[in-house]
């Protein structure tokens, strides 16, 4: 049998960032023929529903070859709680008739040579999916998986004792897309001044009082996009790049994968809270639609829109009514064609579900407080804080949210967004209470770009934001009600090394002597961008920098970058490091000009700088505050917002959310 479909292929094709993963395999969370999803070691929140697959694995040929590829189609599995008697899986969560079996097959390349020989390995598969199931009981669970007469494979689940009270009444998650304990300090040294080494004025971040670090591995890599690991953090469930809300399996269809229940989803089922996403980018993508979405495919990004409104077609799932605040770019899957869901006009969709719809930031601030909102400001990521402040030109581009060609000027920031959102969120969440998640995006975009000062721009942006929300919630008397975590889903290899002069870096005729412009150590400077621009006030207010274009500049890099140019001042121009020649990236002459040439480390397909390994920084305040204290995984920050947000429900509360709220659930809160 020809294989249906190409594994390797689509996961290239997925991201370019993943092109580069050159460590192959068959299938990351399953060494051996037979397939437990979820996989060995994965820890459960009580009650927290989610889906089961099985799969056996017969290679037809390369180096594991097996049974001339046919796979047991009479595989058994069972399931065992504390050491006790194996009953089998439709037994024991009460599924009244055995699921149907399903076949396909995938290939996959063993290595760099088969793929430039082109001889992939293929793989034939038996398989069975139990949906919907969930565990009450906190406790170790052995999963066992019997095949090919005698072969076993075993899982074991940790369901964890978590609370049942609610500790914090609402939740706003704060997450600074790609952020590192690097970038919060060159930030603090953009907008803060210091005399003779003492800060006159901190970041809001400075004022937190646990911090906390997080690790941020995929479940079968170490290096993570935003879609696990934002599923991580949503859902205590790591998984694979590109995949959110489900562990991913080997099948062809993206939306069949094991899903894992969302806290949004719980909250919702559990409480009837309200919640809301606001974010930096369009929707669509990765750290907001974690929330709602479900699918192995992140670039599903019409599907997954539809999900967030609807819930996940096909299959009997948990959903919410939709979000009650909902803000951030991406007309592209809202405008009716090519980009939305069956091309239909999301704005139309959400507002027959009785939404606001604002395409600007006069009508977003106008929007009623009672109604459900729904906010689309331009067609992709929203322009960066730089370029909305200091460098306004760059939007005239055609970016209207209602696809017509003409700018988008009227344009919310991430503050008047997150602060819209809390006033409809508490508005509506009532006494069960809101979660918020509130993403700066481009902090993570800009890197990628290597142009470290729109990333440090947005960064402080958030910062902003973070001070002006607590302010807010003092005014609305919920401060001590709500817990505030800030946190990133990875990070990038950045740091500052010193400061560069450069008046005397554009004097000089060649690129070695360039170099020279840098200061380390004592010659390093102070911040510059603290002090007054002459003629210049950019009316951005305290928190952020004076001046933007200093002549000495902080001299910064990124671990991870392909072959550019580098000069570390602003650009007039969002950047651009590489221009693509034949699939392959090179500097772009035009980027940097008066820069010198910095060599890549990156493989040469690579035009963007990528994640790194780094742990990340979690700070949080208010009522649970002291449970983020250390190093834990990125699923444990979801444990312990669900603790505080006593979503550990060992029974199954739909039915009584259901009375609670009327039949259209979540009625109560209006
Ligand atoms: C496996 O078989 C397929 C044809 O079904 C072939 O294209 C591929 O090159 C083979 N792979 C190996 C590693 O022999
Ligand atoms: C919870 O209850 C709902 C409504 O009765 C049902 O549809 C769902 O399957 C149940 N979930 C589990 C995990 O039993
Ligand atoms: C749901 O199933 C139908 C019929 O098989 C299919 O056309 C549709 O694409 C599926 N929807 C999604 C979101 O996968
Ligand atoms: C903002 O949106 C409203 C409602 O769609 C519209 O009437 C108004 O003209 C828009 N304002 C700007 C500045 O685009
Ligand atoms: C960058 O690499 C090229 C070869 O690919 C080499 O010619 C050039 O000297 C290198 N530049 C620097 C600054 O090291």
């Amino acid at each position: 049998m020809l294989p249906r479909l190409d594994l390797a292929a689509v996961w290239l094709a997925a991201t370019a960032s993943v092109a580069s993963a050159q460590t192959y395999r068959r299938f990351g969370t399953c060494p051996s023929l037979g397939c437990v999803i979820p996989p060995d070691q994965q820890d459960f929140l009580p009650g927290q529903e989610f889906d089961i697959r099985f799969e056996v694995h017969a290679p037809k040929n390369g180096s594991e070859a097996f049974n001339n590829g046919v796979p047991d189609e009479k595989f058994t599995a069972t399931i065992s709680k504390d050491g006790g008697r194996p009953r089998s899986i439709a037994d024991f969560f009460k599924i009244r008739s055995e699921p149907s079996l399903e076949k396909w097959t995938f290939s996959w390349f063993e290595d760099l040579f088969a793929e430039d020989a082109k001889t992939p390995s293929v793989v034939n598969v038996a398989s069975k999916a139990y949906r919907r199931v969930a565990l009450y009981e906190p406790g170790t669970y052995t999963v066992t998986l019997n095949y090919f007469s005698g072969k076993k494979t075993t899982a074991e689940w940790t369901v964890r004792p978590l609370a049942t009270k609610k500790k914090a009444k609402n939740v706003i998650f704060f997450i600074g897309d790609g952020m590192t304990t690097n970038m919060i300090t060159a930030a603090r040294l953009l907008a803060h001044k210091t005399v003779n080494g003492k800060y006159q004025t901190l970041l809001s971040l400075d004022d937190f009082p646990v911090l906390g670090h997080q690790m941020t591995h995929s479940i079968d890599t170490f290096i993570t996009d935003s879609a696990n690991s934002a599923s991580a953090l949503y859902t205590g469930h790591k998984s694979t790049v590109n995949a959110l809300g489900v562990y991913a399996d080997t099948s062809p269809d993206p939306q069949d994968d094991p899903k894992v229940e969302t806290i949004v989803e719980m909250l919702f089922r559990i409480w009837g809270s309200a919640w809301g996403a606001v974010s930096t980018a369009f929707i669509a993508d990765a750290t907001p639609i974690a929330l709602s979405g479900h699918s192995r495919l992140r670039s599903q990004y019409g599907v997954l829109i539809d999900q967030t409104l609807n819930g996940v077609q096909n299959y009997s799932w948990t959903k919410t009514d939709g979000p009650d605040a909902y803000f951030g770019g991406g007309a592209d899957q809202f405008i009716a064609g090519p980009g939305s869901y069956q091309g239909k006009d999301y704005y139309a969709e959400f507002a027959k579900k009785g939404y606001s719809v604002s395409l600007n930031k006069t009508s977003l601030l106008s929007a009623p407080n009672d109604k459900k909102a729904l906010g689309i400001f331009c067609k992709n990521n929203l322009p960066v804080w730089i370029d909305r402040h200091i460098f306004p030109e760059n939007l005239e581009i055609n970016n209207d949210p209602t696809g017509a060609a003409k700018p988008a000027k009227d344009l919310p920031g991430l503050k008047e967004m997150t602060l819209k959102a809390v006033d409809i969120l508490h508005n509506r969440g009532g006494k069960e209470g809101f979660f918020l998640m509130s993403e700066a995006a481009s902090i993570d975009k800009q890197m990628h770009a290597l142009d470290y000062d729109r990333a440090l721009g947005d960064l402080l942006e958030m910062d902003d934001t973070i001070r002006a929300t607590i302010e807010k919630l003092k005014k609305l008397r919920i401060l001590d009600d709500t817990l505030i975590v800030v946190s990133a889903d990875h990070g990038h290899g950045f740091d500052v090394f010193g400061s560069s002069d450069t008046k005397y870096a554009e004097a000089q005729e060649d690129e070695r002597s360039k170099r020279n412009a840098i200061g380390v150590y004592q010659n390093s400077g102070l911040s510059q961008y603290t002090e007054p621009k002459p003629g210049v006030s950019y009316g951005t207010g305290a928190n952020f920098p004076m001046n933007w274009d200093p002549r000495y500049v902080l001299a910064a890099g990124v671990g991870a970058a392909p072959d550019r140019r580098e000069d570390f001042g602003i650009g007039a121009t969002p950047r651009a490091p590489t221009t693509s020649r034949g699939g392959e990236a090179y500097v772009n002459d035009k980027d940097r000009p008066n820069g010198f040439v910095v060599n890549g480390t990156l493989p040469t397909s690579e035009s963007q700088g990528v994640h790194s390994l780094t742990d990340v920084p979690v700070y949080a305040r208010g009522p649970c505050q002291e449970t983020f204290g250390g190093t834990y995984s990125n699923i444990d920050v979801f444990y312990k917002i669900a603790n505080c947000l006593g979503l550990a429900h060992g029974r199954n509360v739909t039915e009584g959310a259901g009375k609670r709220h009327g039949k259209g659930k979540g009625k109560g809160r209006d």
